[in-house]
């Protein structure tokens, strides 16, 4: 009887809408607006016009769009999640201009190196060229050897591109008193993608210019008939550690112990303002969350991550799944990354890999529903689900495609709102709104995180894996060789 009319006033209760508003897969889906997304796209697209172009770590456009994500996270949307700044340093590396005059004083084209040390400003470095000797086959001034008897002391050294890694070449040009390095393609023309000189370099190489085939094969033989040429050098570079951050913000509502985690990288290249890349994924999590915040009675704490310096090598999701101790890992039962899901012309791609559990066919089974040919490949390492993956957490990831003919934008200024599918976006973010919506209430077809012996000997390759790309995805001035992209150039 008692109970019959608590039952009763709990109804009438719901019925003046003073209960909770049970939060279903559905609903979130449903809450997902086309004209919404627009909105976030639309804000992020000024954030990086307003500041040169760009949102990149280390900039103004990454620090306005933490901001905005802020904005909504701890100030409109704070009576619900707990949010907090994961701060990090990485090295920001940027040349800001580079020329090349020469000998007469003729402007002749050259490119830069990622990491390239810059020369003495506003004059550069004005020195005698001197021409240093040619092996295709083996490399030119790869080893020691090749550079013996040679004296470069105070000069410009000559130097054929190819087979080693730029930076090996630079070192022995310093080492014999180099002041500069031109080095020629050797390929004529001049539609050549810059290397990357590394991070590790840094301090231990000379300035450098990549120059065209044809120019050197101008001055070589004016070399060899004794003439001076003295070219001008000049590279406006920073190289510099830089203090950014992860954004992290969390459900008051759900079981601690169990976290649902959603992420998508905040930053985007240099090049440009990064509206497909990765500003479709931070904005479907961003309505993802103005979602779950309406309602309640949920099992999950739901938990979402932007990343910082997703483009410099995956620096900030790292550095988040790096310091989880054991304890904090095991908590996090499920991770969804979205990096790039509103290609313009969009394939639907499913990453996963061995322990993705029922994720992916919890957002296939929307997006087929809706038509869409999903396709799936393994987790390769080029975005920020590396880390769950490395620490065997269950992860999926939806990708809609980079470069040709997916996104020819990628990684550029024309990544603006112009490069959107906002069909293909609309579906996406609600195909990743009701996959958080079923996990919040449920676990079930959740494997636990992978851990245990009888895989150690793949995880041991993996996290090998993992090194070599995080190694590999250091970012590449002027080309579309990114974290999502080809491997990165040293040579
Ligand atoms: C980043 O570098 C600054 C300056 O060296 C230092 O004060 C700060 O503690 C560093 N932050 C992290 C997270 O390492
Ligand atoms: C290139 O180096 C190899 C190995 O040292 C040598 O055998 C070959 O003769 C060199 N070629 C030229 C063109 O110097
Ligand atoms: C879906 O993919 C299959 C296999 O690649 C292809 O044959 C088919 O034409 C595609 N359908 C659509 C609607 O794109
Ligand atoms: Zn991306």
């Amino acid at each position: 009887m008692r109970l019959a009319r608590a039952a009763a006033s709990a109804l009438l209760l719901a019925s003046t809408c003073r209960a909770t508003d049970l939060l279903t897969p559905e609903k979130l889906e449903a809450d997902i607006k086309t004209q919404e997304l627009q909105r976030v796209l639309w804000s992020l697209n000024k954030i990086a016009n307003d500041n040169g172009g760009t949102r990149a770590f280390g900039t103004a456009g990454y620090k306005a769009s933490v901001d905005f994500v802020l904005e909504r996270a701890q100030t409109r949307f704070g009576k619900h999640f707990n949010t907090y700044l994961q701060p990090f340093n990485h090295t920001y590396e940027q040349t800001k201009s580079v020329s090349l005059k020469g000998p007469k004083g003729e402007t002749v084209h050259v490119v830069s190196p990622q990491y390239n040390p810059g020369t003495p400003l506003p004059g550069g470095i004005t020195a005698s060229l001197i021409n240093t000797p040619v092996n295709d086959t083996t490399g030119s001034m790869c080893f020691e050897s090749q550079w013996a008897g040679i004296d470069a002391t105070g000069k410009l050294a000559l130097v054929k591109r190819g087979t080693c890694a730029v930076a090996d070449k630079v070192k022995f040009a310093k080492a014999k008193g180099a002041v500069g390095v031109l080095l020629y393609n050797q390929e004529p023309g001049t539609d050549y993608v810059a290397p990357t000189l590394g991070e590790a370099n840094i301090g231990l190489l000379v300035p450098v210019g990549i120059i065209p085939l044809e120019v050197a094969n101008a001055w070589i033989p004016r070399l060899a008939a004794g003439e001076d040429l003295r070219p001008t050098l000049l590279v406006d570079a920073i190289v510099e550690t830089r203090e950014s951050w992860n954004i992290i913000s969390e459900t008051k509502t759900g079981d601690p112990n169990k976290v649902v985690m959603v992420g998508a990288h905040l930053d985007s290249v240099q090049e440009g303002p990064g509206i497909n890349d990765d500003g479709s994924g931070t904005a479907a999590i961003l309505e993802i969350m103005g979602s779950v915040k309406q309602y309640d009675g949920y099992l999950h704490r739901i938990r979402f991550g932007w990343w910082g310096a997703e483009e410099s090598g995956l620096i900030g999701s790292l550095f988040y799944t790096n310091s989880l101790s054991e304890l904090e890992a095991d908590k996090i039962k499920y991770y969804f990354n979205f990096d790039m899901i509103a290609s313009p012309n969009p394939m639907f791609e499913i990453s996963h890999y061995i322990n993705s559990g029922i994720g992916p066919e919890l957002l296939a089974e929307y997006l087929e529903s809706n038509g869409k040919n999903v396709t799936y490949a393994e987790f390769d390492g080029r975005s920020d689900y590396a880390g769950f993956v490395e620490l065997g957490i269950p992860t999926t990831g939806l990708f809609t495609g980079d470069g040709a003919p997916w996104d020819p934008c990628y990684h550029q200024a024309c990544d603006s709102l112009d490069n959107i599918n906002w069909e293909a976006f609309t579906v996406n973010s609600k195909a990743a709104a009701r996959a958080v919506g079923v996990l919040a209430n449920s676990l079930e077809g959740v494997p636990p995180r992978q851990r245990s012996t009888p895989f150690l000997r793949g995880r041991d390759a993996m996290t090998h894996n993992f090194r070599r790309w995080k190694a590999l995805s250091e970012h590449a001035h002027g080309s579309v060789s990114c974290s999502h992209g080809k491997k990165k150039l040293t040579v």
